[in-house]
């Protein structure tokens, strides 16, 4: 059993073999797949293809690149996608300060509007926080979102940072660059941070685990970061892959 938290199958990238590539998830051991949204009409496609597929599940949020066009009538859209059988979170959603697509201060509002609409229909949230660690931390903290569920998106801040999450009921999740030799804060988040913490995901299309490195991300290479954390932890593949499988079901409160 594999579980990818976060793939965005939704994007152009898959239109000419979406059906094969999900096929090909199914026949390299996974189960689940989670479809975040990153914008509207992509949060739309993503509860879509949920439809379509038994084993993929939706978000819907928008993504910090994207909340420059933001209102609240979009946030009253999201609110009401949120409310279909296969919608399990809210996201992407979060800050990012290396790009700065959306200037800072609309970053934090939306941010902050998007976690509020979660608690309010009582969903987890898939947070992204690229160069905007203390602030993201502090905004998370503030809400104390433990308490609808939380995961820190393709995780790349240090092991204390991630043990100040755990402590409050957030799950760590690790993508490809883990699988990189130079990835060295990463590797420490795998080895120390214990397992009942920790989701696997891909990203996809992006972030491509060695040994494909340089070509689109899929699915069905989720298992080289689950065996990357294996190798950090001294466990066997399966291990991983069932227990990271476990922890993504309770946190999307999948039965
Ligand atoms: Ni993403």
């Amino acid at each position: 059993m594999l579980f990818d938290s976060h793939a965005h199958l939704d994007d152009s990238r898959f239109d000419n073999d979406r059906d094969e590539i999900i096929k090909a998830a199914k026949e390299n051991g996974l189960q689940y797949i989670l479809n975040p949204g990153a914008d509207l009409s992509s949060s739309v496609k993503a509860v879509n293809l949920a439809e379509k597929h038994d084993m993929i599940y939706a978000a819907v949020g928008i993504h910090p690149h994207d909340v420059k066009d933001m209102d609240e009538d979009t946030l009253q859209i999201l609110r009401s996608l949120s409310n279909k059988e296969k919608v399990v979170a809210i996201g992407e959603i979060g800050l990012d300060y290396y790009y700065n697509h959306s200037p800072k201060e609309d970053q934090r509002k939306w941010f902050k509007r998007q976690i509020e609409m979660a608690k309010e229909v009582n969903l987890p949230i898939i947070v992204h926080d690229r160069d905007a660690n203390q602030e993201t931390f502090n905004i998370l903290n503030q809400y104390n979102v433990g308490d609808i569920g939380c995961v820190m998106h393709c995780y790349s801040g240090s092991v204390e940072l991630a043990k100040e999450y755990i402590k409050r009921g957030i799950y760590i999740s690790l993508a490809g660059p883990l699988t990189f030799t130079n990835a060295k804060k990463t590797h420490e988040v795998a080895r120390e941070i214990p397992l009942e913490w920790l989701l696997v995901e891909t990203d996809c299309p992006y972030l491509t685990p060695v040994p494909f490195r340089g070509k689109r991300n899929q699915p069905a290479y989720v298992k080289y970061v689950a065996e990357a954390i294996a190798e950090a932890k001294g466990m066997t593949l399966e291990e991983v892959a069932y227990q990271t499988s476990i922890n993504a079901k309770k946190l999307f409160r999948i039965l």
